[in-house]
């Protein structure tokens, strides 16, 4: 690619799916591409990095309602939380937004008319499991049993864990759903597909057109060769996801949606910036376009999207690259070992940049798995990083202080060692675009042990305590501050907040790759402050432990009975501001009523002294509607909305329960309804 013009380059990572939290294994991905963007920007080029929330689907729906709140609120919960998570661990986006957004339904809508309109939609009768309680089809992972081969039990959709077996749900012996234990039944319905097959020419070429990897356009090739089929991109209500338009009832399966959502994030920040939307994604553009993707999800990029793309009038992916699982300590991330790490955890007790210069220097192009080997990683970094890198500075600064009075010296004592590291950033720039980091860090390290070597040499600190010598001193340390900056422009994209810090001590205004070629000659300098403490293994077992806490918290959670809890433990301590986020207030119970097919609850209307809110409440067995009304009680007033098959629950009554019946709490006499409780 040549240097000269500024590329215009959009990339993005996958987007997460909003019900759950980043982990380590997430962290890969998102540091990879975040690398790969810090260095295209460090360069010049105008770079774009989006991402969103994968916010639709049968298993937020259910999550959600686990959890007693709306979909809508748990996505935005979530999208707090992985915006928390990515910052912390320096992935900078220039846009993170969701799939639930009235930009991804334009698009969505967009490319299926396109799709439909060109032809390549079909619509199909199927036969598939449907759960009779609560009203749903079910997906293969919803539906258990026992295996047909070897009786194991609770075996999952269609493969057995412990026989290695593969069928359909129908074949399972004893089938249940997952979701409500009822006994499926099958049911047809008309689904909507996308003919991939029209566009098995296009794809071939698009494949072999240096698009992938090569590992993966083998894998792709072996695919063509099975031949394809066409894909169901439709899902019956109820499904949390946009209705497809002429199909009421009938929704885009949130794989659809989902690629979609990297056009309506960038279209998003296009509106926001002034950023010419189509320049990037006409057919003929001189954009590049690269989504950074797990080898999980290599189906979905590299074969529906393109495919769809084409057929709805845009441009393709310059390319897709892929990349490997994370292992920990040579094992799949374990829930019981501890080692399944959420981002959260780990940046409670290291340093996130640890992460992300041990993920650059393992990284390749290749789509490997990636081992985070926890000896190793301690000892990786702190040889590096602390032991190599920010040791040049630490050696050199106190001797520019003292002798220069902060100012390094006039002239460059080793003109042809600075030239070399800085003729060394081209290759190393080759390495970043090409995406090997590990060797780029390599070069990396080679160059710092060639500029320890050389101040090990030089011995400063010997020479310092001869007369007339100062000068001597000076030349070499400000040599080797020259050399310390030319490290850290290279290990910038990497260690974005220690390159901050560096730059900082170094009085640089930027550490961009080309102001490397500018000399430090008569330049005043900061005092140096410590870039990196040492990895302590103390902190990693108790990042460890914090993990398996992390699951047995959960697990406490997916346990916990949803009724009325009686002879329960006191629960986990909490601190008086968390205390206080509960609003509870004294409300006016100012109409009861019976609520039609609902057992167990009754609708309340509760005033609060103005305000009033609507509140379903499990209380029927123990109270007549006619026996509630007009009397006190106290409600939390701040509780999410909740979205119930029967309307909106607005809040909470409080009542304690035994076998015997459920007793309402009230106020003593003199009470005002909305008065807050404390
Ligand atoms: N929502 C889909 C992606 C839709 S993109 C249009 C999804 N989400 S995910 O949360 O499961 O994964 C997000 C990314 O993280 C994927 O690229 C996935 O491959 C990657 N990883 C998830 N676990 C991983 C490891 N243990 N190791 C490395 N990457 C992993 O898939
Ligand atoms: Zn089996």
């Amino acid at each position: 690619m040549p240097n000269t013009a500024t590329r215009q380059i959009l990339v993005t990572s996958a987007l997460p799916y909003a019900n759950g939290d980043i982990h380590l294994g997430h962290l890969l991905e998102y540091i990879q591409t975040d690398i790969w963007v810090r260095f295209q920007k460090s360069r010049g080029q105008q770079c774009h990095y989006v991402c969103a929330d994968d916010a639709h689907g049968t298993a937020i729906m259910l999550r959600a309602e686990q959890e007693g709140i709306t979909p809508e609120a748990l996505i935005a919960r979530v999208s707090r939380d992985h915006q928390q998570d990515f910052a912390r661990f320096g992935v900078a986006f220039d846009n993170y937004y969701s799939t639930h957004s009235a930009e991804n339904r334009a698009f969505s809508e967009l490319i299926y008319t396109r799709l439909r309109d060109a032809g390549h939609i079909a619509t199909r009768d199927i036969e598939q499991m449907y759960d009779p309680e609560r009203g749903l089809f079910l997906a293969d992972r919803f539906i258990k049993g026992t295996c047909p081969k070897c009786h194991a039990d609770d075996q999952y959709g269609d493969n057995c864990e412990a026989c290695g077996a593969t069928y359909t749900p129908a074949e399972l012996i004893d089938p249940v759903s997952a979701i409500s234990g009822a006994t499926p039944e099958v049911r047809g319905s008309t689904h909507y597909f996308f003919k991939l097959p029209d566009f098995a020419d296009f794809m071939q070429r698009w494949i072999n057109d240096d698009r992938v990897q090569p590992q993966i356009r083998n894998k792709l090739m072996e695919w063509f060769e099975d031949g394809f089929n066409e894909w169901d991109i439709s899902r019956d209500a109820p499904y949390f996801g946009f209705e497809i338009p002429d199909a009421p009832g009938k929704y885009f399966y949130v794989w659809l949606d989902a690629p979609i959502g990297y056009l309506a994030s960038f279209k998003n920040l296009c509106e926001r910036e002034g950023l010419d939307f189509d320049s990037y994604w006409k057919p003929d553009s001189d954009a590049e376009v690269y989504h950074f993707i797990g080898k999980d999800i290599v189906y979905f990029h590299a074969l529906f999207w393109p495919a769809m793309l084409h057929g709805a009038g845009f441009r393709t992916p310059t390319a897709v690259n892929c990349h490997g699982f994370v292992t920990v300590d040579g094992a799949k991330m374990s829930k019981s070992r501890g080692t399944f790490i959420k981002a959260a955890t780990y940046a409670d007790h290291l340093n996130p940049e640890y992460l992300r210069y041990y993920f650059a220097a393992k990284l390749t192009s290749r789509i490997d798995d990636l081992d985070l080997n926890l000896d190793d990683f301690a000892a990786r970094v702190n040889s590096d990083l602390v032991g190599k890198v920010v040791n040049i500075a630490s050696r050199c600064a106190g001797f520019v202080k003292k002798l220069g009075g902060g100012t390094l010296s006039a002239h460059c004592a080793e003109p042809a060692m600075v030239a070399r590291f800085i003729e060394a950033g081209d290759d190393i720039a080759e390495h970043y675009e090409t995406r090997e980091f590990g060797r780029a860090m390599r070069r990396v390290m080679e160059l710092a042990d060639e500029a320890n070597t050389y101040i090990a040499e030089a011995e400063p600190w010997v020479l310092a305590k001869q007369d007339g010598r100062e000068q001597e001193v000076l030349d070499i340390c400000s040599v080797g501050i020259n050399l310390f900056r030319q490290l850290m422009v290279y290990l910038a994209p990497v260690v974005p907040a220690m390159a901050e810090q560096a730059q900082a001590f170094l009085k640089l205004d930027t550490l961009s790759w080309a102001s490397r070629h500018e000399v430090l000659t008569e330049h005043a300098i900061n005092k140096f402050k410590p870039l990196m403490t040492r990895v302590e293994r103390d902190r990693i077992d108790a990042m460890i432990e914090a993990s398996k806490e992390d699951i047995a918290a959960e697990q406490k959670l997916k346990d916990a009975p949803k009724g009325p809890l009686v002879d329960d433990p006191i629960a986990e301590e909490i601190s008086f501001d968390d205390f206080t986020r509960v609003d509870l207030r004294i409300a006016r119970i100012a109409r009861a009523s019976y609520v039609k097919g609902a057992d167990k609850l009754l609708q309340l209307t509760l005033d609060l002294g103005g305000e009033t809110r609507n509140v379903f409440s499990g209380i029927r067995s123990s109270y007549a509607p006619e026996a509630l009304e007009g009397r006190l009680t106290i409600m939390v007033a701040n509780l999410a909305p909740r979205k119930m098959r029967f309307g909106v629950s607005e809040g909470m009554v409080l009542a304690s329960a035994n076998d015997a019946g459920i007793y309402l709490l009230s106020p003593d006499d003199g009470a005002e309804p909305g008065q807050r409780v404390t």
